[in-house]
This record gives C-alpha cells, sequence and structure tokens, in this order.
C-alpha cells in the first residue's frame, strides 16, 4: 500500500518585517543577516495570531485542497513546541475550530522542531497497519518562534504552520519506509517553563544539528541499502533539509556532500536544494513547520520535473532528535502546490517599521492572559482570555 502525503497547507501571519531593516536598528552590517544567515523577511504574528489561528488556516487550507470533509479526519494531531496551554492540547481548539467529528483521535505532539515529523511518521504508520480504515490524518506543524528583542537569535524568529493530509492516496508524496533516526540528549535549545522566550546556546546548536544529521544519514544508509558506487545522496533529485534559516541547510548540504566523499561539497547545493529555500528565506523560522515550508517551496518553485523521483529529508529537533526519510513524488504533486498559489499568499503580506515589530513583540508577552475583545473582524482569530478560558472567532 502506497501511503504519504494527499495534500498539504501553510499559513503564515499577515505581516512581517525586513531583515535588513533589523540589521540597521541593531547596528549590524545588513549582508550579515541576508547573505550571512540567508533570510530576507521575517514573519511577525499580531496580537489575534496564536499557534492555533495559524494551524486553523493551514488545516483548512490542506482539506480543501484534498476536497476532503472534516467528517474524515480519523486522527488530528499538532506537532509544535509552542503550545497555549499545559494540558489542553492545540489540536483541540483546532477540531472545535475546524469542526472535525467527535469520532477522531486529537492530540499534541512535542520534540522541538521534530514534533510535526514524530507526528507524520506515526500516522503514515497508522495509515499503513490499516488502522485508518478509509480514514485521514491531518497532521499540523504550529509554532510561534521567538527569542527575543536584541538577542543573538532575534534574526532566527519566525511564525507559520504547515498541514499535512496522510492517507492511501499520496498525491504529493508517497513516503519510503525507510527511515534513519538518531536521538541524543543534549542543551542546544530549550524553553524552560516560565519562559516565552526560547534559550539557545547557538554555536553548539549548529553543531549539535550536524551531529544529528551525520548520525541520521548513516542510519538511513543502513535502512536503504548501498547507491551503485555513486555518491549516496545523488539517489536523491531533491534534498530538503529543516531550516531555522537559510544558510542552515547549506551547512548540512556542505556536510552531506562531504560525508560522501564529495571533494566540492558546494556544487551541488543550487540543483539540490536551492528550490527549497524560496519561501522559507521569506518567513524565517518555523520550528515544527520550517521543514514542510521548505517541501513546499521545493513543489512550488523548483523548474525541475520531481514526477517519480526519490527526494530526501532531513528533520531536526533540538534536545535531540532527528529522523533522515525519503519519499516519492507523485506525478501530479508540482502542479498541485502551485495551484495553492504560496508565493501570492507571502505577497500579500504587510511590512512593519522596526517600531512596530518591537511594539508587537513586547505587547505579545501579556497575550495568554490579555482579557477578550470581542470586537468583530475578519477571519479566525485569538480574542483573549475569559475565567481562564482562551477564547477564539472563527
Ligand atoms: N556579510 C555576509 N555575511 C556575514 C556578515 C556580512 N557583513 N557578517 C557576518 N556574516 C556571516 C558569518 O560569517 C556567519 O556565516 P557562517 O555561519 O557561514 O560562518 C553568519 O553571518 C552568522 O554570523 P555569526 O555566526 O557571527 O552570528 P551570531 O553569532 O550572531 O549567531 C546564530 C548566529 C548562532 C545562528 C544565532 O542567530 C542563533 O543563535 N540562532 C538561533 C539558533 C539556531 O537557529 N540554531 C540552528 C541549529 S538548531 C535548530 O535548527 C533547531 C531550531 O530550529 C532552533
Amino acid at each position: 500500500m502506497k501511503v504519504g502525503l494527499e495534500s498539504l497547507g501553510v499559513a503564515v501571519p499577515p505581516a512581517y518585517i525586513e531583515l535588513a531593516l533589523l540589521a540597521e536598528a541593531r547596528g549590524v552590517a545588513p549582508g550579515k543577516y541576508v547573505e550571512g544567515l540567508g533570510v530576507t523577511r521575517m514573519a511577525v504574528p499580531p496580537l489575534d495570531e496564536d499557534t492555533v489561528t495559524l494551524a486553523v488556516r493551514a488545516g483548512r487550507m490542506a482539506l480543501e485542497a484534498a476536497g476532503c470533509s472534516p467528517d474524515d479526519v480519523g486522527m488530528l494531531v499538532v506537532g509544535t513546541e509552542t503550545a497555549v496551554d499545559h494540558s489542553k492540547p492545540v489540536a483541540s481548539f483546532v477540531q472545535g475550530l475546524l469542526g472535525i467529528s467527535t469520532r477522531c483521535r486529537v492530540f499534541e505532539t512535542k520534540h522541538a522542531c521534530y514534533g510535526g515529523t514524530a507526528a507524520l511518521l506515526l500516522a503514515a504508520d497508522w495509515v499503513r497497519a490499516g488502522s485508518a480504515k478509509g480514514k485521514r490524518a491531518l497532521v499540523i506543524c504550529s509554532d510561534i518562534a521567538r527569542y527575543g528583542l536584541n538577542t543573538p537569535g532575534e534574526p532566527t524568529q519566525g511564525a507559520g504552520a504547515v498541514a499535512l493530509l496522510v492517507s492511501d492516496q499520496p498525491k504529493l508524496l508517497a513516503l519510503d519506509a525507510d527511515t534513519g533516526v538518531y536521538a541524543k540528549d543534549v542543551m542546544d535549545f530549550w524553553r524552560p517553563l516560565y519562559s516565552k522566550d526560547a534559550v539557545v546556546d547557538g554555536h553548539y546548536s549548529v553543531t549539535c544539528y550536524l551531529d544529528a544529521l551525520e548520525g541520521a544519514y548513516r542510519a538511513y544508509q543502513e535502512s536503504a541499502g548501498d547507491a551503485d558506487g555513486k555518491p549516496y545522496s545523488d539517489r536523491f533529485a531533491a534534498l530538503v533539509y529543516h531550516v531555522p534559516y537559510g544558510k542552515m541547510s547549506r551547512k548540512a548540504h556542505r556536510h552531506l556532500r562531504t560525508l560522501d566523499g564529495d571533494a566540492e561539497p558546494d556544487e551541488s547545493f543550487d540543483r539540490l536544494v536551492g528550490a527549497s529555500l524560496t519561501l522559507p528565506r521569506q518567513v524565517g523560522n518555523l520550528y515544527t513547520g520550517s521543514m514542510y515550508l521548505a517541501l513546499a517551496s521545493l513543489l512550488t518553485t523548483s523548474t525541475e520535473p520531481l514526477a517519480n523521483r526519490r527526494i530526501g529529508l532531513f528533520s531536526y529537533g533540538s534536545g535531540s532528535c532527528a529522523e533522515l526519510y525519503s519519499g516519492v513524488v507523485a506525478p501530479e504533486a508540482q502542479a498541485r502546490v502551485k495551484a495553492l498559489n504560496l508565493e501570492a499568499l507571502l505577497e500579500r503580506r504587510r511590512a512593519l517599521t522596526v517600531a512596530e515589530y518591537e511594539e508587537t513583540m513586547r505587547a505579545r508577552e501579556g497575550i495568554d492572559e490579555r482579557p477578550a475583545d470581542e470586537s468583530p473582524g475578519e477571519g479566525v482569530r485569538y480574542l483573549g482570555t475569559r475565567d481562564h478560558r482562551r477564547l477564539y472567532a472563527r
């Protein structure tokens, strides 16, 4: 049985900041953020946006793209590291707002940026095992990445959600059974219970990411077998890496090709990785959704025909757990994802000044206790709280 992605959906906040402007305000050469980190624009969520609202919009897009009724979802999982409650999962709010049936497993997964991948691969096994009985799994990766003002991590923030509909009709990507996993207890990036901002040992986190890539890649090779004497990664028509910022994908690719014995590891970068960075470069880090926005970017912007070709995907979650897995692109996948008009979605956003961005960041610190404001507005919105309950407008 083929199992994989039937459709996907993407949501990003309606505003962003140009990183060249932020660099100037921080007294840093713009080249450091734009070329050095490989990010041009960073998504900034307004006060009525949270992990739930992003997840709902992405989820709705994925359901509509597949023509799938909310009643046909038998498992709804939100992978996130920026949940809105210690007990009630983001997925329960999403279930209510999307009108998903009561006959559905609903829960949240957490392992930093790997949380969505954990959910996706579990969902794929649920379908493979026959437990889905014709139903689909809706896996949504949703996060708001926040390090705080004037920190080294500041230019690597962002926000957004990517929803993945998983079924036995993989019209985008049929997942292979082969995967390579690597997990190690490290303190590279975390967020203590008392903090809204992540804590990170930045340069160490890059080392941990690359170590995990190496471990997962070796494990994948053991699972998938040898590659006829060619550089191993040439079995992939494209490689999609977890992308906290664009430059990290370049570092990852250089490391992976060096492991392959490639003396010119950068030469294959544009061919194998370039198209996956077009959208992430304009949004910043989505944490759990980052690698899946990179996948959407590949399918939207690649000029290569990818139909029936295998691609590799590398997911990394700090702390840490990583997995390298692969899948075969479906014949109609590129046309289907192009039809979502994701580039236009990004173009419709509003540019913020540095002052507006800073004001939003400061105001967001109190949003979990903010009294509900029920004045009229459009779309799904977080209104604030009343009697310790979060309220949403549909
Ligand atoms: N023009 C062009 N490039 C320039 C430049 C200029 N004027 N000035 C500096 N640069 C380059 C530097 O050479 C460097 O490039 P290389 O990495 O290729 O050497 C790059 O800009 C960044 O410079 P620094 O390393 O000096 O930057 P920094 O010390 O301020 O911190 C960072 C960079 C560690 C990534 C920091 O932003 C951070 O901590 N980010 C959050 C952590 C993170 O994203 N980690 C990624 C791995 S963990 C993970 O993936 C999970 C997750 O999602 C968090």
